[in-house]
């Protein structure tokens, strides 16, 4: 398990070498600006009411989900749910990177798979695999890499036995390629979108909000002329118009965020 923080004392569980452990302030600080479609909040608010009523589920024998599975293009914030759900929990996330479970030696993957999984069994927390169809890929289309169809039934089998003790989450880019018994295992699903108007002009607002403007207007402008860009570029774009303000000791002004933007994307002409 790598280290993010060295005041924390980190499990030092089997399998934990292959993932990265984020306590619940950590998740705080990375999740403090999110922007999510109005129907997405609204499933998070659901599963997070549902995590703090357990007992009154069990008591009408009805299961609690814990199973989410995010969709959608890179750049929307699949990642960053994960540490905002962590965060609203108050449990840590344990972020694993699936280049380090897939492994050249037969085996070995489901066993690492395994091991990641029996870890967050009997810890809280929320384990979270980010480019899922990596393990996840339907068993039809790789007959020929027999390996990757065991690791998908060992994925199942981790799956049904994951218990009510954390919560799991994975993320894909490629949620038409995943294996649909793995896919029926996910309790909540969540689709991902490029941000519309009123979500870009939302996040941008909240990136500048500790910023100088030449005027308010500007927001509107920069809206319309980052249609397209995932929240991801948004980023990256005002970051960019943020430094050429600085180095001029002004305010932001939206040249600075249009020559950023021609900056950010130079094929683009
Ligand atoms: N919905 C969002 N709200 C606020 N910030 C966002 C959002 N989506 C992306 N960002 C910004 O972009 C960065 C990258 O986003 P993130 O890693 O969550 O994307 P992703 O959907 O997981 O992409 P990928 O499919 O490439 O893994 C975030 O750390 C954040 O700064
Ligand atoms: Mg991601």
């Amino acid at each position: 398990m790598s280290k993010t923080n060295n005041n924390v004392r980190l499990p030092r569980a089997k399998g934990m070498d292959m993932a990265t452990y984020y306590t619940p302030k950590e998740c705080a600080t990375k999740a403090k600006r999110i922007v999510l479609e109005p129907s997405n909040f609204q499933i998070i608010e659901e599963f997070i009411s549902i995590a703090g009523m357990k007992e009154k589920f069990e008591s009408f024998m009805v299961p609690v989900p814990n199973k989410m599975i995010l969709f959608g293009p890179p750049g929307t914030g699949k990642t960053l749910t994960a540490f905002y759900i962590a965060d609203r929990l108050r449990l840590p996330l344990i972020l694993v990177r699936l280049d380090t479970i897939i492994h050249s030696h037969l085996g070995e993957t489901g066993s690492n798979v395994r091991k990641i999984f029996d870890y967050a069994k009997s810890n809280s927390c929320v384990l979270f695999l980010d480019e899922f169809d990596a393990i996840a890929r339907t068993r039809d289309n790789n007959d020929e890499v027999k390996e990757m169809s065991r690791v998908v039934n060992t994925l199942l089998q981790c799956l049904d036995d994951f218990g009510d003790e954390s919560i799991f989450m994975a993320a894909t880019n490629l949620e038409d390629q995943l294996d649909q018994a793995v896919w029926r295992r996910f309790d909540t699903k969540m689709h991902y979108v490029m941000p519309d108007d009123d979500r870009r002009h939302a996040y941008i607002r909240l990136l500048c909000d500790d910023f100088k403007l030449e005027n308010s207007s500007i927001l509107s402008r920069a809206t319309e002329i980052m249609a397209g860009c995932s929240f991801a570029e948004i980023e990256q774009i005002i970051l960019k118009a943020k430094r050429k303000a600085i180095i001029a000791d002004m305010p932001l002004k939206l040249n600075q965020i249009e020559s950023s933007l021609r900056e950010y994307n130079p094929r683009s002409g």
